[in-house]
C-alpha cells in the first residue's frame, strides 16, 4: 500500500501551460489512495477545464470564493482539512503573491491558511525564472519553510531551452512519497541554523595574510543539508571558491576570525542551532601594516594575538541554541573532544581524528565520531563529506529536536 493512501492533498494550479499536465498528477494521487482536493486559481481555468480535474479527482473543484449557486467556500477549513498542498504548476506570478502574502482569490487564501507542509513546483520560462525577483521569491518562501520541487533544465512551451519546466507528474508523486515516509526527517522546517565555514585568513599587511588549507566542503554541505531540511540557513563563511546548491542559504562573506566573531554574534540571538565547522585561525598578526612590508631584514618575526574562540563565545551567552562544535584531534581524540565540548558549553562535538584515513583538509570524505552532552559516543563509519553532512544533521535532530 502506498504511503500516500488515506492522505489527504490539495493541489492548487495556477495559471501557465504546463497546468496540463495536473491531469496526470491527479490521477497518479488518486491511484496511490490519495484524496485530491483541486483548488484552482482563475487563470488556471484557461488551461485545463475544472470538469477535467473534477472528473479524475472525484471531488468538485474550487475556483472562487463564491461559487456559482452563491454558497461560501471557507478557504480556513480547506487549510485545516489538508496534510499536505501543492502549488503546481506554481506560475511567476502566484510564487510572488505567496512569497508577499497577497490573497486575490481563494486558492492564494488556501495557501495563506494552511497549517500543513506546502511544496511548490515553479514553472515558467526561461528569463523569468532567472529574473532576481523570481529567485527572490523562491528563497523567501523557503525561509517560511515551504518546500520547491525543483524545475527541470529543458524545452519550454516557448520554443526556448532552459530552466522552468515544471516538474514532471511521476517525479513530484515521488518527492512527496518520499516527505512522508521521511516525514521525520524534516524536523529543521522553520527552524534557523547558522553555520560557519571555511578557513579565516589573518591579514598581516594589505597584501598578505595568515591562512590554512580549509576549502570549506564540510561547512558547505552541512549548510546544503540543512536548507534541504527545511531550515532557514545563514552561512558564514571565510574565503572559499565554493558555492552553495541552495538559492535559500543565507551566505554572510567574511575574511577574518574578527569578522566571522561580530557576523555570528549579529545573529545569534535569533538562533535555533549554531554549527561552526569553520576552521578558525587560533591567532593573528599583533599589528597589522598599512604598507606593503618591505624584504629589508635577513629574519622578520611576526608578533601573534589569540583570536576570540567563537564558539566558546558563543557557548557563555547560550540561551535555548543548540551548539555543535568541531575537533580536529591527533592524540587522546576522545578526552580532547570531550574536554572541548565542556569548555565551550556545546551540545554536541563531532570528532576528527587525523590518525583515521581518508578524514581532514581537502579530502572528499571524512570520519567522524559524534559525542553529545552526556558523553554517549557515537563512531561513524568513513562517508562522503555529503554524507557525514547528513549524519551530522540526523544526530542533531535526534538530540535536539526530539
Ligand atoms: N572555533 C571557533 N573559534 C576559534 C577557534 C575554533 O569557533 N577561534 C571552533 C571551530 O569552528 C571548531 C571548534 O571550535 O568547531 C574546535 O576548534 P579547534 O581548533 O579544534 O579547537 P581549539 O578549541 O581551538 O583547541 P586546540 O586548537 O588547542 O586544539
Amino acid at each position: 500500500m502506498s504511503v500516500l493512501s488515506g492522505k489527504k492533498i490539495i493541489l492548487g494550479i495556477s495559471g501557465g501551460i504546463a497546468a496540463y499536465k495536473t491531469a496526470s498528477f491527479v490521477r497518479l494521487l488518486i491511484k496511490a489512495g490519495a484524496q485530491v482536493q483541486v483548488i484552482m486559481s482563475p487563470a488556471s481555468c484557461a488551461f485545463i477545464t475544472p470538469l477535467t480535474l473534477a472528473t479524475l479527482s472525484k471531488r468538485p473543484v474550487y475556483t472562487q470564493f463564491e461559487k456559482d449557486f452563491g454558497e461560501w467556500t471557507n478557504h480556513v477549513e480547506l487549510g485545516l482539512w489538508a496534510d499536505l498542498m501543492i502549488m503546481a504548476p506554481a506560475t511567476a506570478n502566484t510564487l510572488a503573491k505567496m512569497a508577499n502574502g497577497l490573497c486575490d482569490n481563494l486558492l492564494l487564501a488556501t495557501y495563506l491558511s494552511a497549517k500543513c507542509p506546502v511544496f511548490f513546483a515553479p514553472a515558467m520560462d526561461l528569463d523569468m525564472f532567472a529574473h532576481p525577483s523570481t529567485k527572490e521569491n523562491i528563497r523567501k518562501l523557503k525561509s517560511y519553510g515551504n518546500i520547491e520541487i525543483e524545475s527541470a533544465y529543458g524545452e519550454l512551451a516557448s520554443g526556448l531551452i532552459g530552466q522552468g519546466r515544471m516538474a514532471e507528474p511521476e517525479d513530484m508523486l515521488q518527492t512527496i512519497t518520499d516527505f512522508f515516509n521521511n516525514e521525520s526527517t524534516l524536523y529543521l522546517k522553520a527552524k534557523k541554523v547558522v553555520i560557519t565555514a571555511g578557513p579565516t585568513y589573518e591579514p598581516i599587511d594589505p597584501v598578505r595574510f595568515i591562512g590554512n588549507h580549509s576549502t570549506g566542503k564540510m561547512g558547505f554541505d552541512i549548510a546544503n543539508e540543512a536548507a534541504k531540511r527545511g531550515a532557514d540557513v545563514v552561512l558564514i563563511t571565510g574565503p572559499t571558491s565554493l558555492t552553495t546548491t541552495n538559492d535559500s542559504i543565507k551566505v554572510v562573506k567574511v575574511l577574518s576570525a574578527k569578522e566571522m566573531y561580530q557576523a555570528c554574534h549579529e545573529v545569534f540571538s535569533s538562533a535555533d542551532i549554531v554549527i561552526g565547522a569553520a576552521a578558525v585561525a587560533d591567532y593573528r598578526p599583533k599589528v597589522v601594516a598599512d604598507q606593503k612590508i618591505k624584504k629589508n631584514d635577513e629574519e622578520f618575526t611576526i608578533v601573534l594575538e589569540k583570536n576570540p574562540d567563537i564558539l566558546a563565545s558563543l557557548g557563555a551567552i547560550k540561551t535555548n541554541q543548540f551548539l555543535v562544535g568541531f575537533a580536529l584531534e591527533t592524540e587522546n581524540e576522545i578526552e580532547y573532544a570531550k574536554s572541548k565540548l565542556k569548555k565551550k558549553n556545546l551540545d554536541l562535538i563531532v570528532l576528527n581524528s587525523l590518525n583515521d584515513k581518508g578524514a581532514g583538509f581537502g579530502k572528499p570524505t571524512n570520519k567522524v565520531t559524534f559525542i553529545d552532552k552526556d558523553f554517549t559516543i557515537f563512531p561513524q563509519e568513513l562517508k562522503s563529506k555529503e554524507a557525514v553532512a547528513k549524519d551530522i544533521i540526523d544526530q542533531i535532530v535526534k538530540s535536539y529536536v526530539e
